[in-house]
């Protein structure tokens, strides 16, 4: 269970403090797929950084299953980053220069994983993500933004993580494919048992996610 209490984060823009989250407290159970939404400039992605711990809170807690991992140094947070977190980018951010097999397997390097293990792991969740073959073995520049965002979701689930933070994972494609890559997500996180929590403007999307989360500043409002 994800447990955050009083999260704060402010930034220092120029003589001004831009509190991008302000107190924001919430309890995420396991296995649950979770939308947040609000407007731009409302702290989502400052949000969804803290708890992928990219980025440190100014004060406030988040504990995963009992453990505050505001509490633990940069070696550790790297470590659980790694192994317990999936992250989903908007642009994809794969690497241009490998294929997607090679973009698959490389967070398992990572862990350690034996090459043989990778590149057979990294195959398999490129079938689940439904990418061919032949698509598996192009660079991202030669695949569609559905076809890299299936790949970006092969790489998020690399490791098994616990938790797959997605921030607007359908931004960029249309809304037909949209669909498809939220009822992936949907789909992956009931059959490996994934956390997802996942930003989205689409409100329709949003509506068939277990939960929804509205920020406005930086705060959580009832809807
Ligand atoms: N690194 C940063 N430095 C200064 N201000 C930031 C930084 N990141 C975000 N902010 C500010 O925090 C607020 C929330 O931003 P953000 O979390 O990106 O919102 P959203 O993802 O909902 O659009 C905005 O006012 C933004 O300008
Ligand atoms: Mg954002």
């Amino acid at each position: 269970m994800l447990k955050v209490v009083n999260l704060k984060r402010q930034f220092k823009s120029g003589d001004t403090i831009v509190t991008a989250v302000d107190g924001v407290s919430m309890t995420v159970p396991d296995g649950q797929f979770v939308s947040i939404i609000g407007k731009s400039g409302s702290g989502k992605t400052s949000l969804l950084s803290l708890l992928g711990a990219l980025d440190r809170p100014s004060s406030g807690k988040i504990i995963v299953d009992g453990q505050d991992i505001t509490a633990i140094n940069d070696v550790q947070l790297n470590d659980y980053r790694a192994r317990t977190i999936g992250f989903v980018f908007q642009n994809y951010n794969l690497v241009p220069n490998l294929n997607a097999i090679e973009n698959v397997m490389l967070p398992m390097e990572f862990i350690g994983l034996p090459k043989s293990d990778r590149l057979k792991r990294a195959k398999l969740l490129l079938e689940e993500v439904g990418l061919s073959d032949d698509q598996a073995k192009r660079k991202p520049g030669r695949l569609s933004g559905g076809q890299q965002q299936r790949v970006a979701i092969a790489r998020a689930l690399a490791n098994k993580p616990k938790y797959i933070l997605a921030d607007e994972p359908t931004g960029n494609l249309d809304s037909e494919t949209g669909r498809l890559i939220f009822r992936l997500l949907h789909d992956l996180s009931k059959k490996e048992k994934t956390t997802i929590i996942t930003v989205t403007h689409d409100l329709e999307i949003a509506g068939k996610t277990d939960r929804s989360f509205k920020l406005v500043d930086g705060r959580i409002t009832d809807k």
